[in-house]
């Protein structure tokens, strides 16, 4: 008898209580009506008489043996549980929800663009959203009164017919920050300009009155087209992959000399088109005399792109509008970082 009480009491001591359910199997096994210590009372009638006392006094040390192990055991797993959740004392509650904001898709987009051209050896500039016509057209070699101007849809701020007094406009492009930025700074320039740009157009799934360009210029002595190409496909591959389908081809702007465009593959349900993400060109020495910068001596290239296409592109959006409507359900669907 004494043997097989020092087995129970063994196996309680070894008995390894990890968790809660471990808890309930310790319990089951010694402590419960058809446990091993309430059989082991039951044999007590087989035990000779004389070794009733000492056998009785065992199986009371393993009884309470069991059940501090059981205590002690319990109050750990309730003082764990209480770390891991705090001050909750029911952690069967419900969750309160927590809400986390998210970078909107255009941020996220525009952060990749700086990331890449910063990689390229780029810097950022900036430059106002309200501009005169000498910034936004005139140095960019638009003529007076030259179609090229119709190009873009103003919104004018100020329109004048005196001669020492310039329009103002919302910037329809980027590109006047490349003049300012030529006006203050001798080459070598090597920068990116992000920026919101203005157009008064129709509001559709296409268009909108506003968007986000970045503008990129790199003068220096020397500067080529095929520098220029390589940049952009560099640009396309790092963006959206080393697989990404792209056409270069001939395009014009005022500004640059020869001047191409640039559109990638979007491949969608219905099979897939060519979308334009960017126009660039070589900077017309016209651009460089308005601004001081010798074109005998100097060449550069220039180059503007839509951030929003390239968001639409990059998370397969189809309505420009979505960007501006700031719909949480629509924002919260970019949650990335
Ligand atoms: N500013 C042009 C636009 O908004 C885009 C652009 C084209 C910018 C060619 C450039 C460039 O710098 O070289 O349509």
């Amino acid at each position: 008898m004494i043997e097989k009480i020092d087995e129970i009491k063994a196996s309680i001591q070894n008995f390894s209580i990890e968790s809660d359910a471990d808890l309930e199997a310790f319990r089951l096994e010694f402590l419960s009506r058809n446990g091993k210590i309430q059989s082991m009372f039951g044999l007590m009638g087989s035990v000779p008489k004389e070794q009733k006392a000492a056998v009785g006094k065992s199986m009371n040390e393993v009884k309470i043996l069991a059940q501090n192990r059981f205590d002690k055991a319990k109050d750990k797993l309730a003082s764990a549980t209480k770390k891991v959740f705090g001050a909750l004392d029911d952690i069967s509650l419900p969750v309160e929800p927590t809400y986390t904001g998210s970078f909107h898709p255009l941020t996220q987009a525009l952060d990749e663009i700086k990331q890449i051209f910063l990689r390229l050896g780029f810097n950022i500039a900036d430059g106002p959203e309200l501009e005169d016509d000498f910034h936004n057209f005139t140095a960019l070699n638009f003529p007076a009164d030259h179609p090229a101007r119709d190009m873009q849809d103003t919104f004018f701020i100020r329109k004048t017919d005196d001669p020492d007094t310039d329009d103002l406009v919302l910037r329809t492009h980027t590109s006047p920050v490349q003049i300012r930025l030529m006006k203050n700074q001798k080459p070598p320039v090597r920068s990116i300009m992000p920026g919101r740009v203005y157009r008064n157009e129709a509001v559709t799934a296409k268009s909108y009155f506003q968007f986000n360009q970045v503008e990129g210029l790199y003068v220096d002595e020397k500067v080529t087209m095929g520098e220029l190409i390589e940049t952009l496909v560099m640009f396309a591959r790092l963006m959206y992959g080393s697989d990404v389908k792209y056409k270069v081809r001939p395009s014009f702007f005022p500004f640059t000399e020869p001047s191409i465009e640039m559109d990638v593959w979007w491949e969608n349900e219905k099979g897939g088109q060519w979308l334009e993400i960017l126009g660039a060109g070589m900077v017309d020495p016209n651009v460089f005399d308005a601004v001081g910068v010798d074109s005998e001596k100097y060449t550069g290239f220039a180059f503007g792109m839509g951030v929003d296409r390239i968001a639409m592109l990059r998370y397969g959006i189809d309505d420009i509008r979505l960007l501006y409507d700031n719909d949480i359900r629509f924002l919260e669907q970019f949650k990335s970082q």
